[in-house]
């Protein structure tokens, strides 16, 4: 049984939608509001239920939280230690930057493996081993606990792993120590994040670039106020969308340095974008002419292609690509990310799934009446599935069976959607 059913009529697309801000960004500050023992304002903070998951987990805390609008108010002055509840941290990934916001203020943590989408395996070795090279004991392995005195230390990271210099970056903040982390994440989320430590009185040097060093300090408490980035996936979900179903959309409240790769991408295949300090503007997609997909894609780290506009950009090429011009998509980041092409090949798309990747040839034309009847497998497949589905023949109506991924990630979307002549409806089926 699922929770919800989006239904999407095919349709074409045009007007503007504002960007929210950025759930990747967010959580992590939410996570790191626990080490000021003090007030902080999280300014452009998206309505979210991974956000509602992070909120109870600074509550259990102890700490006092208010949303007003766009704004959350956390009170970290009383909280106390506490081990962080299974059935809280299986809620989502994100829970695990409690772990390094938990050592940072109270010198231990206790966590249980998070949860979050389901992307392929999602180790969290590389936690436990920086948790060491922080000088650091772990101990346990379904229920682990951290603690000890972190020492001065250089931390070669064997991958650029996003949460991992996250939680370094927490506890090196808030230490007497000198933490170096070499070929660390680059993320804009990453440097949100530096800012609102940097606003707490942290040594941060670097965040941005893949060496960032952290000179520690005990934090004294302060008010303070963060605004939250744009999120960069959603506003290329919604471009994604005006491109392939051939519309003039403009995205506005974005950061369109952040989305340089994408827009790059949409630029070689033809489109007409114009491009401005918060704002991109798509002038007719596909109508005037057929767009020309690329040959490869790659999603990695940043600042390549990310993993996360991976699933959007499969279904716009499921759609524009031929068995004259295929594209061949991989993902090094979550190589198993790819559950999305068994749906889009229900709806009749020439799919070749490969190792970490797949091969999209459009559509078939010997196939039987495509089904109309898809399931959102997470996230961002969720998401990609309702893009696929705007652009099926104008007045088909698919329905996504969703069990609560999408409104993970994306605020309101049927709503602004619905904002640019997209029909999506969403319907509590539960
Ligand atoms: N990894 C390990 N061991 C670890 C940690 C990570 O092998 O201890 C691997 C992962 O399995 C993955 C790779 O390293 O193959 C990258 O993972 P990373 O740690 O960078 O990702 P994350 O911090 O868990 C964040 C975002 C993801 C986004 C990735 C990559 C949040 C809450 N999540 O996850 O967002 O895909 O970075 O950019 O910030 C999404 O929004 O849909 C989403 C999944």
């Amino acid at each position: 049984m699922y929770k919800y059913r989006y239904e999407v009529t095919a349709s074409k697309l045009s007007g503007c939608v504002d960007i929210s801000g950025s759930k990747n960004a967010v959580l992590p500050i939410l996570a790191a509001t626990l080490i000021n023992k003090s007030v902080s304002y999280v300014d452009n903070c998206p309505s979210l239920s991974d956000l509602d998951v992070a909120i109870d987990i600074l509550k259990t805390y102890g700490c006092a939280v208010e949303k007003t609008g766009k704004s959350i108010m956390v009170d970290a002055t009383k909280a106390t230690y506490v081990s962080v509840p299974k059935q809280l941290a299986s809620k989502c990934r994100a829970s695990l930057a409690f772990l390094g916001s938990s050592v940072a203020r109270f010198g231990m943590a206790e966590f249980t493996l998070p949860g979050g989408c389901v992307l392929g395996p999602r180790p969290i070795d590389m936690h436990v081993d920086v948790m060491r090279l922080l000088g650091l004991e772990v101990m346990g392995l379904d229920r682990i606990t951290v603690q000890g005195k972190v020492i001065d230390t250089n931390i070669l990271l064997p991958y650029p792993s996003v949460g991992v210099t996250e939680n370094i970056m927490m506890i090196a903040a808030a230490n007497n120590c000198s933490v170096r982390i070499k070929n660390a994440a680059k993320e804009p989320e990453i440097v949100n994040l530096a800012v609102y430590l940097s606003a707490l009185g942290a040594d941060i040097k670097g965040a941005g670039t893949g060496t960032i060093v952290i000179k520690g300090h005990s934090l004294t408490p302060r008010n303070v106020r963060i605004c939250v980035i744009p999120d960069r996936i959603e506003a290329a979900t919604y471009l994604i969308a005006g491109a392939v179903s051939g519309s003039n959309v403009t995205v506005r409240k974005c950061l369109p340095g952040h989305m340089s790769k994408l827009l790059t991408l949409l630029y070689n295949m033809g489109c007409n974008i114009d491009v401005g300090k918060d704002y991109v503007r798509l002038v007719q997609g596909r109508l005037d002419k057929k767009l020309k997909p690329p040959l490869f894609i790659e999603a990695k780290p940043y600042p390549c292609f990310p993993t996360d506009m991976q699933p959007p950009t499969v279904a716009m090429l499921s759609v524009i690509t031929s068995k004259k011009n295929p594209t061949v998509v991989t993902d090094t980041v979550f190589p198993g990310r790819f559950a999305l092409c068994t749906e889009l090949m229900k709806m009749g798309a020439d799919i070749h799934m490969l190792k970490g990747g797949c091969m999209l040839e459009g559509l078939r034309f010997d196939a039987p009446v495509p089904s109309k009847e898809l399931i959102s497998h997470d996230l961002r497949a969720g998401a990609a599935l309702i893009v696929a589905s705007l652009c099926c023949d104008e007045g088909a109506v698919c329905h996504i069976y969703d069990n609560g991924f999408i409104e993970r990630g994306y605020e309101n979307i049927s709503e602004k959607f619905s904002q640019i002549g997209g029909k999506v409806s969403l319907k509590l089926i539960q």
